[in-house]
């Protein structure tokens, strides 16, 4: 696996010009945010070796590059989920092909449901903690369970990271939730009884992505930010989710979430 993103890197890093100090991994509906933030397309996950080209309306699978605030850093618009991917190791090579560059913290974004009734879509969460009903994960460096330890992922969402995200949220004003993240399998969205049970389970948010890139980023020693743009809410009565209303809500969004990042880079740069 390692290999693969080793060989991934080696054709991305000429085309870099500077070590990033974040990756971002944008989620549905977020294909427009690279260009919005000033970053430039470096190269295309569908030219590159290994890489599952997203499948899902609302992801590029374009790579850029460039400095937003002063501060060096990459996207990779679009994701390959576990229900799409021929491979488990292409739901997170991503955050490989930045370990390999070096890069040493990824902020992870995605689309996902308001299980918490006072979240509106539109608004952003800031993931503080996760529960994994994918009952999976991407391959890790070391076999986990039994006689071995396994990864700690009690500290898998950097606390500097959710510090620095949350001050900047505060003086830009932008409203930003805090909460439990839950990875549902997909691609179907959630029943009623779904969600009552996802409520009963902590959850604020509910998605299909992000916490396999989280637990590989761990895994490989990278800090972790992680953000949901809550597209719609799984708790209104009558609440029926469409990915075109996923898709719209996100570009809805796109203002704060742009400005968010800006205000975070800024800060990693000083
Ligand atoms: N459920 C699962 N994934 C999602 C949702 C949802 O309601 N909205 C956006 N991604």
């Amino acid at each position: 696996m390692s290999g693969k993103a080793a060989e991934i890197a080696e054709r991305i890093a000429p085309v870099l010009r500077e070590k990033p100090l974040a990756a971002i991994v944008s989620g549905s509906g977020q294909s427009r945010l690279g260009r919005r933030l000033g970053l430039k397309p470096i190269a295309a996950m569908s030219a590159l070796p290994h890489f599952h080209r997203p499948t899902v309306a609302g992801h590029s699978g374009e790579i850029m590059a460039g400095r937003i605030s002063g501060a060096p850093a990459m996207l990779f618009a679009g994701r390959c989920h576990f229900y799409e991917a021929p491979e488990p190791e292409q739901v997170s090579l991503a955050v490989r092909v930045c370990a390999a560059l070096g890069v040493p913290r990824v902020i992870l974004l995605n689309s996902a449901g308001g299980l918490n009734a006072a979240f509106e879509p539109g608004e952003l969460m800031l993931i503080t903690d996760s529960v994994n009903l994918q009952f999976r994960t991407p391959p890790l460096s070391q076999p986990q369970g039994h006689e071995r330890a396994g990864l700690n992922l009690c500290d898998m969402f950097s606390l500097e990271l959710i510090h620095i995200a949350r001050e900047q949220a505060l003086q830009a004003k932008i409203r930003l939730h805090e909460g439990t993240y839950v990875a549902m399998p997909g691609p179907a969205y959630e029943t009623r009884a779904d969600i009552e049970m996802l409520r009963m389970a902590s959850g604020d948010a509910v998605g299909m992505s992000t916490l396999p890139e989280a637990y590989a980023a761990h895994d490989a020693g990278l800090q972790t930010l992680a953000i949901s743009v809550i597209t719609n809410s799984c708790v209104r009565p009558a609440a029926e989710t469409t990915h075109a209303e996923v898709l719209q809500n996100a570009a809805h969004a796109e203002d704060n979430l742009a400005r968010l990042l800006r205000a975070i880079l800024k800060k990693l740069a000083q």
